[in-house]
């Protein structure tokens, strides 16, 4: 319903004053007029923190530190990642005192609330039928990402993993929280095979999950993948003309010679600069070049009337080759077109290009029951797909942090990207040890990639040691109490 439908409900109400009238248009008129609106429910965390100062206190006997071999100096530059136990609200209230607008990047994968005991709010599991179920989920997500955005740098950027289940709500909520113009995409992630369905009873099959990309400000500056255009990969086609005296005529004050099939051949080339690229005219091509544009004003006509026709025009594209074929589709099945052109003069051999917003990791997410030989079924994501949201974030140096890090694949993807790269990238990961995984599974994990350890299929993963990882619990203290003995994690970052 919109304003006015609402405005004349509200006069035709019966039984009402004209003041209470009155009083209600003026509602409608100054409340938000488009958004979300959710039941905030509050939690306990929030009333602990209104009574009580949040800490962070160090499990010291759990501190990884990089010792050098015995004669080399003491490197002081270690990477310093930390593991938070607690709940997140909490170590991101901490972390405001200390990182305000000092993290780089945030990505986080919190719970889907699929209904199916994966999203405890106040202790209690939300299940499908909890009228509430997405009001609690939205206020739950809404305190934290207010944290979070206070946390992030001007030039941050977030990433966060959902489904279908909260997708819409979460785009709105962050549209809130971020601004609409600081969102940059929403990444469809394809991570199941269409045919391995594990459950029947549902309607629909989930191939695919979501990343939804927000920047802090404009001073994100988003990353362009680098394409290597030097390839001649694609240049594998040749044309022999057969007929020396084809039909002629004049298109565009151009002399266009039209070649009936049986007068022509196309040949398959080895890859090579005197060979020519076969371009299938559709999408964007029929008006985003000349030859696009040629072909749409004078040939397309012809589609379904003629069958695989070839012209031949002269003086056309940016290569050596003197003519540009233009080819008719062979039969009926096909609707499009396609022209033929030679490897392009001027080609830059570098081009940057925008990063697709589809990816396909199913490999990946089949696989990742193997990796850092920890089992987790709630939601483990793999190092490669994270790897990508690095690369995408253009994240070669600075802090990282995973608010919801369950096994803590975000820190075993920056321990790699670090050994592989040379990087100094820091970690920052929260979890609650719901059921112990930020004991066992997610310090263990990381523990194991740091020191070395035999994966599952019987073989030495060499220690990636060149790393400090420190341990810390969420605690309260009283108001009153001196927090001297308790961390400061500015002190453990070096920003
Ligand atoms: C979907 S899992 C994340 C999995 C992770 N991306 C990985 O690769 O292992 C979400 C995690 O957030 C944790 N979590 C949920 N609510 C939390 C809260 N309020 N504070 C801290 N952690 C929480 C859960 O215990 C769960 O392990």
């Amino acid at each position: 319903m919109n304003k006015t439908e609402l405005i004349q409900k509200v006069k035709d109400i019966e039984g009402l004053s004209q003041d209470e009238k009155a009083y209600l248009i003026n509602l409608v008129n100054t409340k938000k007029k488009y958004g979300l609106v959710w039941e905030d429910k509050p939690e306990e965390v929030e009333e602990q923190l209104r009574d009580n100062l949040p800490v962070l206190k160090e499990v010291k006997e759990k501190a990884i530190l990089y010792s050098p071999p015995s004669g080399e100096p003491v490197e002081a530059d270690a990477p310093n990642h930390i593991l938070i136990e607690g709940d997140n609200l909490h170590a991101l209230t901490t972390l405001t005192f200390t990182h305000e607008g000092k993290i780089d990047v945030i990505y986080i994968d919190p719970p889907y609330n699929t209904g199916s005991n994966d999203f405890r709010y106040n202790d209690n599991y939300v299940d499908k039928e909890d009228n509430f179920r997405h009001s609690k989920w939205l206020s739950f997500m809404y305190k934290r990402l207010k944290s979070a955005k206070n946390i992030l740098k001007r030039n941050g950027v977030i990433f966060i993993s959902i489904n279908e289940e909260e997708f819409s709500q979460l785009k709105l909520l962050c549209d809130e929280i971020f601004g609409i113009s600081n969102y940059l995409t929403s990444f469809t992630i394809k991570v199941r095979h269409e045919n391995r369905i594990l459950k029947g009873d549902k309607d629909f099959h989930e191939v695919t999950e979501y990343l939804l990309m927000y920047r802090k400000s404009i001073d994100f500056r988003t990353v362009k993948r680098i394409k290597d255009n030097t390839s001649l990969d694609l240049y594998t086609y040749r044309v022999v003309e057969l007929e020396e005296n084809p039909e002629k005529i004049i298109l565009d004050g151009k002399e266009v010679c039209i070649f009936k099939p049986g007068q022509y051949e196309i040949k398959r080339t080895e890859p090579s600069e005197e060979s020519l690229k076969c371009i299938s005219i559709r999408g964007s091509i029929k008006e985003g070049n000349s030859s696009g544009r040629f072909f749409m004003k004078h040939l397309a006509k012809r589609i379904g009337k003629e069958f695989g026709v070839l012209y031949r025009v002269p003086d056309m594209g940016d290569d050596e080759s003197p003519f540009r074929y233009f080819k008719l589709p062979d039969n009926s099945k096909r609707v499009n077109g396609d022209y033929f052109q030679g490897v392009p003069i001027n080609r830059s051999n570098i081009k940057e290009v925008p990063f697709p917003n589809f990816f396909d990791f199913v490999d990946e997410f089949n696989n990742v029951g193997y990796e850092g030989n920890v089992e987790f079924r709630n939601g483990k994501k793999p190092i490669r797909f994270l790897h990508k949201i690095f690369e995408i974030a253009g994240f070669s140096d600075g802090v990282i942090l995973d608010f919801f890090a369950g096994s803590g694949s975000t820190l075993h993807a920056i321990l790699e990207l670090n050994a592989e790269d040379g990087g100094n990238r820091q970690c920052i990961l929260v979890t609650n040890n719901e059921n112990n995984i930020a004991e066992e599974i997610c310090y263990e994990r990381n523990k194991r990639v740091i020191q070395g350890y035999t994966n599952s299929k019987g073989a030495k993963e060499e220690g990636l040691n060149h790393n400090n990882l420190r341990y810390y619990k969420t605690e309260f203290v009283s108001r009153n109490t001196s927090i001297k003995n308790h961390y400061c994690p500015s002190k453990i970052i070096q920003l």
